[in-house]
C-alpha cells in the first residue's frame, strides 16, 4: 500500500485505482469499473444507472438494497422498490415474472430494473442457481428492463460453484463487488458496466462527495486481495462448516447444515432472544450479530482460523444449550 503509485482519481489520474478498476471489469466481463468506498455506494450508483427517479427496481424481500442501505435508493435517487418473496434469498424467476411491470401506465409505478444478490447475505450466504439468474436475465431482456447484481460476495459464489466470474457478470447490466468482506481488503468496492455507464456513475459519485484522491493506497490493498485471497475463500467455507458442526454438537437443530453453502452461518436461537445471546458470545470473544429476534449470524473470513471457528462454535453452542 505504501509503495502504490497514486494520483488524483477525480481526474482519473491514480494509476493504482485505474489498474484495479480495469482488472475487476475484465474479471467480470465488463468494459469499465468504478472504485467506490462501499458496497452500498456501488449499489446506489449501479441501480441509478438503470432506474430513473419515480420508477422501481424489483428485488427480493430480504435484499440488502431494500433492508440495509438506509433507504438511500429512495432518499437520494427517487427510486422506489417492490419486493418479491424468496426462500432464504433464493431467486425464483416465476416470482419476478409475477410482478415485473415495465409499462404500468398512468396509475402504477413502472419497473425499470431487477436487482439480485449473490451470494445472499440475509439468506445465509446462499448461492443463486445459475439457471434462475439466466431466466431472470431473459425476462429482463424481454421486458426491456435493466438487471443489477449486488455481488458483494460474488467471489464466494464463484469459488464454491466454479462458475466463472465473467459468466455471472455478463448476465447483468451493472455489477457491484466488494473487496472488503471475505476478500479482506480494508476498504473498497467496484461497480462495473459499460464505459458509458461508468462515465455517468463517475459524475454521480463526485456529486455525492465520493470522488477521492490518492485512493491508490486503498486500491493497492484490493489488488493484493485479488492476488492472494480469492482462492482461499474455500477455507472460509470449510471454517463455516466447522463452526456449524461445533454448534450442532451442543445444540442439535440450531443450524440447518444443508443450507450452509458459503461463509455465513445462520443460527436459530429457538426460544432464546438473539441479542443477549450475541452479547454473551461477545463477552467470550466471539463476534456474531443478531439478525432477527431469534436468529444470529456468524461470518467466517481470513482473520479467523478453522481452530478458532471450532472454539467459537463450541461457545455459541454452549450458550444455546445452557442459556
Ligand atoms: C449483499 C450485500 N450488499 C451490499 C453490502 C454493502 O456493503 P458496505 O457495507 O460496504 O456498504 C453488504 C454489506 O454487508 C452486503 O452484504
Amino acid at each position: 500500500m505504501l509503495a502504490a503509485p497514486v494520483g488524483d482519481d477525480v481526474y482519473g489520474e491514480d494509476p493504482t485505482v485505474n489498474a484495479l478498476e480495469q482488472r475487476v471489469a475484465g474479471m467480470l466481463g465488463h468494459e469499465a469499473g468504478l472504485f467506490c468506498v462501499s458496497g452500498s455506494l456501488a449499489n446506489l450508483l449501479g441501480v441509478r444507472l438503470l432506474v430513473e427517479p419515480g420508477r422501481e427496481v424489483l428485488c427480493d424481500v430480504q435484499a440488502h438494497i431494500a433492508r440495509a442501505e438506509m433507504g438511500a435508493h429512495a432518499a437520494v435517487h427517487g427510486v422506489t422498490m417492490r419486493t418479491f418473496p424468496s426462500q432464504h434469498g433464493r431467486l425464483d424467476a416465476d416470482q419476478v415474472a409475477k410482478i415485473i411491470s415495465p409499462n404500468a401506465g398512468p396509475y402504477l409505478v413502472s419497473t425499470a430494473a431487477v436487482a439480485v444478490e449473490n451470494t445472499h447475505n440475509f439468506g445465509g450466504g446462499t448461492i443463486q442457481s445459475f439457471d434462475q439468474l439466466e431466466a431472470v436475465a431473459q425476462l429482463c431482456r424481454e421486458h426491456g428492463v435493466g438487471y443489477h447484481l449486488d455481488g458483494a460476495r460474488l467471489w464466494n459464489a464463484h469459488v464454491a460453484t466454479g462458475v466463472e466470474l465473467a459468466a455471472y457478470g455478463r448476465l447483468f447490466d451493472t455489477v457491484s463487488v466488494c473487496l472488503s468482506k471475505g476478500l479482506g481488503a480494508p476498504v473498497g468496492s467496484v461497480l462495473v458496466s459499460t464505459a458509458g455507464n461508468i462515465a455517468k456513475a463517475r459524475v454521480q459519485r463526485k456529486r455525492l462527495g465520493g470522488g477521492w484522491r490518492q485512493a491508490g493506497i486503498l486500491a493497492a490493498a484490493c489488488l493484493h486481495a485479488l492476488d492472494h485471497h480469492l482462492t482461499r475463500l474455500t477455507d472460509d467455507h470449510q471454517a463455516a462448516r466447522t463452526f456449524a458442526e461445533a454448534v450442532l454438537e451442543r445444540s442439535p437443530e440450531a443450524v440447518e447444515l444443508d443450507r450452509l453453502e458459503t461463509n455465513i452461518v445462520v443460527v436459530d436461537t429457538g426460544t432464546r432472544p438473539a441479542a443477549p445471546l450475541a452479547a454473551a458470545a461477545a463477552e467470550q470473544g466471539v463476534a456474531v450479530s443478531a439478525l432477527g429476534p431469534h436468529l444470529i449470524r456468524a461470518v467466517t473470513h481470513l482473520d479467523v482460523t478453522r481452530a478458532e471457528c471450532e472454539k467459537a462454535g463450541a461457545i455459541v453452542g454452549d450458550l444455546l444449550r445452557i442459556g
